[in-house]
C-alpha cells in the first residue's frame, strides 16, 4: 500500500503548501540497510547523580561502534574512559552547532521526585541538537524493584516525562524508557542496538522491560546474523507482516519453516522459494494441528513467532457465536495448543523463544472488534502466563503489538478510516510489515536473553491507548 498523501507533502510544492496550511508532515523514516552501522551519527550521554547502569551503558555503546560525547559528570568520564570510549566532553553552553543522532539518559539516580529535575537539566540543552530520525533513550529501574516509596514515585514518574517526550520530538524522531531490573545491567546490548538503530523506525513512546538474563551464559553473536543456525516457525507467512517477519529473520541467518492454510499454498511456495524454506500447508485450528506442527519440528526449534491471525469485525449486538468463535480459535486457543504441544514434547530448544502478534486494538479497544480485541488482549494475557514458566526452562516469550500497519489488510478499509488510522499517531504515517518483524528479530535474537514477558507496541505512538 502506498501512502500517496506523504509522498505529496513530503515534494519541493507539497511541502510549502503543508506547511501553510498546517497539515500534518510525516518525516519519511529511516530504516534499517544490512551493513549499516547501529548509529549513522553521535550519541550524547547524560546520567544523573549516583546512577548504576554508565559502566555496562559505556561498553554496550562501545561494543556497537557508537561513536559518543559525553555531558561532563565524574561517573560518565570514567565509564567512557574504562570502556574505550572516545568520548568528547559536551558543554551545552559552549556546544556551538554540535548536533546528536542520539541522546542516551541514565536515570537510575533519581531516587527521589525533587531529583526529577536532572531530566529538565539534560534535555533541555540538547533536545534540539537531536538529528532527524533521532533516537531518545531513557534507562530507569522498574519501579516494583525499587527500594523504598520515593524512588519507586520517581521512577514511575519517568513514564510520563518520555512519553510525552516522544510526542514532542518529531521528524521522525523516537523515544523509550528501558527499564533496567537489577541483575540486569549486562543484557543491555541487544536492546540498545535495537532502539538506537533505524530497525526501531516505527516503535516510539514505549516502556521496555530488562530483566536478568534466562539462560546461565549468553551466547556470542554476529549481529549481523544472529540468527545462525537456528530454526524458526513463522505462521500465516504467506503474506503481508508473515512474509516480512520470515524474509528478516532469514536476513538475520534464520532456517525457516513457514506455516499458511493449504488454499494459499502457492502462495507460501513463492515466499519459501525465495528464503529457502520448509512450507507446512494447515489450519492450525484444526484438531490435530498441534500434533502436526511437533511432529514436522521433531528435531526441535529456536524461535516461534504466532502471526496467523484474522478480523471478523461486527458490533457485538450483530455479532453471531461463529463468527466469535472462529476468530478467537486462530487468534488466540489455536496459538496456546501449539506451545503446549511444543512445550511439552521439550521441542522449543535452550534459549528459545516465543514470539506472539498481538494489537493495539487489544490494548485500547475498538468499535466493531470485541472479538478480535479479546483475543489480541489474551494474547497479551498468554506474554503474563507463560513469560515465569518460561523463563525456568531457559526461554523468553514477548508480543509485538502493531498500530495501523500498510496491508493488502488495512489498505482495505474505507478511504476515511484508513486516513485516520495512518495519522494518528505522533508519526502522523502508517507503519510497514518490515517494522513489525524488526522488532520480533529483536525478541528472536539469542542475544536478548533478558527481554521476557514485553508487549511492545509498533504504532508510531498512536494516540489511542497508552
Ligand atoms: N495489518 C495491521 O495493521 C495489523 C495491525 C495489528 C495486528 N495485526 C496482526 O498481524 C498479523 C498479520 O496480519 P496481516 O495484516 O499480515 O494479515 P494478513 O491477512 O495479510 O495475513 C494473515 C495470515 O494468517 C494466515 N491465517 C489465517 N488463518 C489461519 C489459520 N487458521 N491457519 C493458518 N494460517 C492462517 C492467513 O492465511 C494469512 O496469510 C495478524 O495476527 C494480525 O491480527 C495486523
Amino acid at each position: 500500500m502506498s501512502d500517496r498523501y506523504s509522498q505529496i507533502v513530503n515534494s519541493l510544492p507539497g511541502r510549502l503548501i503543508a506547511g501553510r496550511v498546517g497539515l500534518p508532515q510525516p518525516t519519511p523514516l529511516e530504516r534499517h540497510r544490512p551493513g549499516a552501522p547501529v548509529l549513522a551519527g553521535r550519541a550524547l550521554l547524560g546520567a544523573a547523580p549516583g546512577g548504576r547502569l554508565a559502566g555496562p551503558l559505556a561498553k554496550a555503546l562501545a561494543d556497537a561502534g557508537v561513536e559518543t560525547a559525553t555531558v561532563d559528570a565524574d561517573e560518565l568520564r570514567s565509564a567512557a574512559a574504562d570502556a574505550g570510549l572516545d568520548a568528547a566532553i559536551f558543554n551545552a553552553g559552549a556546544g556551538g552547532e554540535q548536533r546528536f543522532k542520539a541522546l542516551v539518559f541514565d536515570a537510575t539516580g533519581i531516587a527521589d521526585s525533587t531529583q526529577l529535575v536532572e531530566l529538565q537539566r539534560f534535555f533541555h540543552p540538547t533536545v534540539r541538537r537531536l538529528e532527524r530520525c533521532g533516537r531518545v533513550v531513557v534507562l530507569g529501574t522498574p519501579p516494583a524493584a525499587c527500594s523504598g516509596a520515593r524512588e519507586r514515585t520517581a521512577q514511575r514518574a519517568l513514564e510520563g516525562f518520555t512519553r510525552s517526550l516522544a510526542k514532542e520530538v518529531g521528524r521522525g524522531a523516537t523515544v523509550q524508557l528501558v527499564h533496567v531490573a537489577p541483575k540486569a545491567e549486562g543484557e543491555l546490548a541487544s536492546t540498545l542496538r535495537f532502539l538506537l538503530s533505524p530497525r526501531s523506525a516505527y516503535v516510539s513512546g514505549q516502556v521496555v522491560e530488562i530483566g536478568p538474563p534466562v539462560v546461565k551464559k549468553a551466547p556470542a553473536v554476529d549481529w549481523e546474523r544472529p540468527l545462525a543456525g537456528k530454526r524458526a516457525l513463522v505462521t500465516g507467512a504467506s503474506r503481508g507482516i508473515g512474509a516480512a517477519i520470515a524474509e528478516t529473520l532469514r536476513r538475520d541467518g534464520a532456517d525457516l519453516v513457514l506455516l499458511d492454510v493449504p488454499a494459499l499454498a502457492s502462495d507460501l511456495a513463492a515466499v519459501a522459494k525465495a528464503l529457502d524454506a520448509e512450507t507446512i500447508e494447515l489450519d492450525i485450528t484444526e484438531e490435530g494441528a498441534p500434533a502436526a506442527i511437533a511432529e514436522r519440528l521433531s528435531d526441535g526449534v529456536d524461535v516461534v513467532v504466532h502471526n496467523a491471525g484474522v478480523t471478523r469485525d461486527r458490533t457485538i449486538a450483530k455479532m453471531p457465536e461463529e463468527r466469535w468463535s472462529t476468530l478467537m480459535e486462530i487468534n488466540l486457543s489455536s496459538e496456546e495448543r501449539i506451545d503446549d504441544a511444543l512445550l511439552e514434547a521439550g521441542l522449543l530448544r535452550a534459549n528459545g523463544r516465543i514470539v506472539c502478534v498481538s494489537s493495539m486494538s487489544g490494548i485500547a479497544g475498538n468499535s466493531g472488534q470485541t472479538n478480535y480485541a479479546t483475543s489480541k488482549a489474551g494474547v497479551i494475557g498468554m506474554v503474563e502466563a507463560l513469560a515465569g514458566d518460561l523463563a525456568k526452562r531457559g526461554a523468553t516469550i514477548n508480543a509485538v503489538a502493531p498500530g495501523f500497519i500498510e496491508t493488502q489488510m488495512t489498505g482495505q478499509m474505507p478511504i476515511a478510516i484508513r486516513e485516520a488510522g495512518r495519522r494518528m499517531n505522533s508519526m502522523s504515517q502508517g507503519g510497514l510489515p518490515v517494522d513489525v518483524a524488526e522488532t520480533i528479530a529483536w525478541f528472536a535474537s539469542p542475544a536478548s536473553t533478558g527481554v521476557n514477558g514485553n508487549v511492545v507496541r509498533v504504532c508510531g505512538q498512536s494516540l489511542l491507548g497508552a
